[in-house]
């Protein structure tokens, strides 16, 4: 049986593509439909598809310039493509700390850590909550949104993604809306769009940030002296068969993230009053899009470990905790250079992190007495 993830829809769209033999590029290829599709529904003048949501960060950095000798301030609290990207583009990872409460980069941790090589601060809006790009935008750098785990989520009414200089999203099996590896970039700057576009694309100087535009012209490079690369570039292109699938998914979006929204309200409905068990803060000027519920075991007495267990002793299907800080993974620690960032490592060890996209509605229940039971269970014991 299929996944209930996946419709006719994205079966109808993968059978159009191959019947039609894989015709290439421009605004009529899967590509080209996806990249319009998307930038219409994030209200934004561009979207520049890419192979994955790790590419996305490391070209939206070269977009805008940063490069050896530069500083990008990003939280150690996320995935570490975060700050891998930032020493792809040739730049140093410059950790701030998360705030508390939200889990997402906390402006006054930032300001303590700008210098003059700063070029840029990339927030992630962590777990489905937007970061705070209003409140960072206010050092004047440029702020790359890490959108990845953030679909339709809002900050003053704004979608994530669409405030800062470029945002960046994942559609990797486990984000809101998935192709199997993908990603996407926004921006309503034309300049960094057609950078986006031509670092995605081997720097071809012929073609442009129009949707599925990554291609050049096949007649217009039949000359032997067509010059190809006007600028510098790796191939991170999206496959046509992932724009495909991407299409049909994003049609879904809304569906999809207010199944992980009312997922969510579901651990915490059941988790309301439970002074150990902390759920992220969503501060009242936003609307999280849930990539999953987070909780913080705020006590000592409860060790992760024991939660995991009697979770899955009690019916639950598991959950994750969070990574590791960035800077405590071993080639981290041994080649980049770090402050401590207190609240994060207060945080990481603590975190739950409980699946937000259960498509039936008698597996939620299941995994919600599940989590009930265990409360219970650990309260007592605690
Ligand atoms: C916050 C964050 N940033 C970046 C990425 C990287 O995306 P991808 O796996 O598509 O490269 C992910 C997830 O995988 C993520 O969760």
């Amino acid at each position: 049986m299929r996944s209930w993830r996946i419709g006719e829809k994205e079966e109808q769209y993968l059978l159009e593509l191959l019947d039609s033999g894989f015709p290439g590029s421009g605004n009529g290829s899967f590509t080209g439909r996806l990249e319009k599709a998307f930038a219409e529904k994030f209200n934004s003048r561009y979207a520049i598809s890419f192979c994955n949501g790790t590419a996305t960060l490391h070209a939206a950095l070269v977009a805008l310039g940063v490069g050896p000798g530069d500083e990008v301030i990003v939280p150690p609290l996320t995935m570490s493509s975060t700050s891998l990207a930032v020493l792809h583009a040739g730049a140093r990872p410059v950790f701030a700390d998360v705030d508390r409460e939200t889990f997402v980069l906390s402006p006054a941790a930032v300001g303590n850590r700008i210098s003059s090589r700063t070029k840029a601060i990339m927030p992630v809006s962590l777990y489905g909550l937007p970061a705070p790009v209003d409140e960072l935008e206010k050092f004047g750098l440029p702020v790359v949104e890490d959108s990845a785990e953030c679909y339709l989520g809002r900050l003053n009414g704004r979608l994530a993604g669409t405030i800062g200089s470029i945002g960046s999203f994942s559609f990797q099996n486990s984000k809101h809306i998935t192709c199997g590896e993908g990603g996407m970039t926004i921006t309503n700057d034309e300049e960094l769009a057609l950078s986006l576009r031509r670092f995605s694309s081997l720097g071809y100087g012929q073609i442009s940030a129009e949707p599925g535009k990554s291609k050049i012209d096949k007649n217009a490079i039949a000359s032997p002296d067509t010059i190809r690369h006007t600028h510098y570039g790796f191939n991170f292109r999206l496959s046509e068969l992932c724009s495909a699938f991407a299409l049909a998914q994003l049609e879904k979006l809304d569906e999809l993230v207010e199944l992980r929204i009312a997922c969510a309200e579901a651990f915490r409905k059941a988790a309301e009053g439970v002074s150990w068990l902390k759920p992220q803060r969503t501060p009242v000027n936003c609307v999280n899009s849930y990539w999953t519920a987070a909780f913080v075991l705020d006590t000592d007495r409860v060790p992760w470990n024991l939660f995991h267990k009697t979770f899955i002793a009690n019916g639950g299907e598991g959950f994750y905790g969070a990574w590791r800080l960035a800077y405590n993974e071993p080639w981290f620690a041994e080649h980049v250079e770090h402050e401590p960032c207190p609240n994060a490592e207060y945080l990481q060890p603590r975190m739950i992190q409980m699946k937000t996209n259960y498509g039936n509605e008698n597996e939620l229940k299941s995994q919600i007495v599940a989590f009930t039971k265990t409360i219970e269970q650990v309260t007592k014991r605690s």
